[in-house]
């Protein structure tokens, strides 16, 4: 990125915005970067680990944005000068793989007191998270949430400035603040954020309770950046929101999920359009019409169904029942009959049953899934799931954990197999780790690919013949 932060030095007091002001301390932070790698004689090293989802993918491109523009070199190992987690608590798993890795980083640390760690994103808006990383461990420099993720250069340098662990964490925010650094993983494809927060209260997810209230960008901030963004080489976006489809509701003049989509399709030299996530509860006939005459939005639906069980969905809260999802992933695959459609599914809500568990089965044989990400019901504290009755044996959701992979194998292995012998476009993503001389690159359905090339052809769009199907990817040759 190109940003020019001279006119902030010397500036005596941050200006009133809240996109200056941050400019103003990210100059700031950049004077101590430069101070402190010429006492080193080398350049300050910081590392950002990700958890969780799409959405935390992207803040942390923001923060390395952010790095950038202040003189850190960014690296992937974790013996750096400044270590960063951006944290994930949907799952009980995402918490204890962090604390796992604190372990592991107090000891470089002991090593080298000079370095920073910093813990963000959804974890630390847990209260008790925050109180046992105060307490347990004090090692810790800064710790924000992710509400106010756009404060970062603001709060590294109170850091810099002191010398003890910073705790800035919000409750919530209706702040949406535009105009920040951002760095991509990849130059070719990019997420953008068009609303942030859920309002569902889906009752065993946390996602609410650390995201906030549903806030819509406006349709002009989301089309500037992604003009931007396809001046800048991009070819390929992904649309971010816990709920796509209620986009737009909250907004001073509102707009709906499929109209952004016909803006978004105008933008000249933009290839292709990705979002995520769609609930079923309001996915509109709008919208499954654009993107059946859209040239540009991918061929592939995420829909989390979660249960088959229209009992469990309405202790889910999730406001829509078997049949309706039935009915829906009829009327899109009748509108697009080569649409990849795949899910998320929990097993071992609480109160679920055998029956209950066979009716996911067969939702899952009815609709015939690409591919499904399957969870095995998590405890979140603080939900109303939590303290439901009926908590299920863990032996009882292993063994139903592992009759629905199967199935779902079986199902997107043959799902699979439908495409062999096509010839489809492949966007070029990255060189074959495993295979020498391969490239591998997604089909607009989202399914992987893998044939011989160069890197050359990284970011290029190519057609591809599919030769054969192996489960959840092809081998293929290029036409
Ligand atoms: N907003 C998205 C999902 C975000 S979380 C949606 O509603 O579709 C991603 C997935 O994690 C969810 O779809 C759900 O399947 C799973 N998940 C969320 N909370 C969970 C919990 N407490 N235990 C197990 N899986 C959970
Ligand atoms: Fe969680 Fe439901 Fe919101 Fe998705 S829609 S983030 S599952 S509460
Ligand atoms: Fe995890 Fe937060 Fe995403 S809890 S799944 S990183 S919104």
């Amino acid at each position: 990125m190109n940003i020019d932060l001279s006119i902030y030095d010397g500036m005596q007091n941050p200006p009133s915005d809240d996109t200056g002001r941050q400019y103003y301390y990210m100059a700031k932070c950049r004077e101590i970067v430069s101070e402190k790698s010429g006492e080193l004689n080398r350049p300050l090293r910081a590392c950002v680990n990700t958890f969780g989802c799409q959405m935390n993918a992207r803040d942390s491109e923001k923060l390395i944005g952010i790095l950038e523009l202040i003189g850190y070199e960014i690296t992937e190992d974790e013996h750096a000068d400044f270590v960063i987690y951006n944290t994930c608590t949907v799952r009980e798993n995402a918490n204890l793989k962090v604390y796992g890795r604190l372990g592991y980083l107090s000891n470089i640390k002991k090593k080298n007191p000079h370095m920073l760690i910093a813990l963000c994103g959804c974890m630390m808006q847990e209260e008790v998270v925050v109180n046992k990383i105060r307490k347990s461990y004090s090692f810790v420099d800064m710790i924000f949430g992710t509400h106010n993720i756009f404060k970062f250069a603001e709060i590294l340098y109170s850091r810099y400035m002191s010398d003890s662990m910073i705790i800035d964490i919000w409750k919530d925010t209706d702040k949406i603040v535009e105009d920040l650094p951002v760095e991509r993983k990849y130059p070719f494809k990019s997420g953008v954020n068009i609303m942030f927060g859920c309002n569902n209260f889906c009752s065993y997810c946390i996602v609410p309770y650390v995201r906030g209230r549903e806030r819509s960008r406006s349709p002009k901030d989301i089309v500037e950046e992604i003009k931007k963004l396809v001046d800048d080489g991009v070819v390929e976006i992904m649309l971010l929101g816990q709920n796509v489809n209620s986009y737009g509701k909250n907004l001073k003049e509102p707009v709906t999920f499929a109209k952004l989509l016909t803006m978004v399709e105008e933008i000249d030299g933009l290839k292709r359009i990705r979002f995520m996530t769609s609930h079923p509860k309001d996915l509109s006939d709008e919208l499954i019409e654009v993107m059946k005459n859209s040239k540009k939005i991918c061929r592939h639906l995420h829909l989390p169904v979660q249960s088959g069980s229209s009992r469990v969905l309405k202790m889910m809260n999730r406001k829509y029942d078997k049949d309706h999802y039935l009915k829906l992933a009829d009327k899109i695959k009748a509108a697009m009959p080569d649409i990849s459609l795949t899910t998320d599914i929990i097993v071992g809500f609480p109160g679920e049953t055998e029956e209950d568990f066979l009716e996911t089965i067969d939702v899952v044989k009815k609709v015939q899934y690409d591919s499904a990400y399957t969870f095995i019901y998590s405890k979140r504290t603080g939900t109303p799931a939590a303290s439901m009755d009926n908590q299920i044996p863990k032996e009882v959701v292993k063994d139903r954990f592992d009759r629905l992979l199967k199935e779902v194998q079986t199902i997107a292995a043959k799902q699979t197999e439908r495409f062999v012998g096509k010839t489809m476009e492949v966007l070029v993503e990255e060189k074959n780790s495993q295979l020498a001389g391969y490239v591998t690159g997604k089909l607009s359905n989202g399914t992987t690919v893998h044939f011989p090339g160069d890197e050359t052809l990284i970011g290029s769009l190519v057609n591809v013949k599919l030769l054969n199907a192996k489960g959840f990817y092809y081998m293929g040759e290029m036409e």
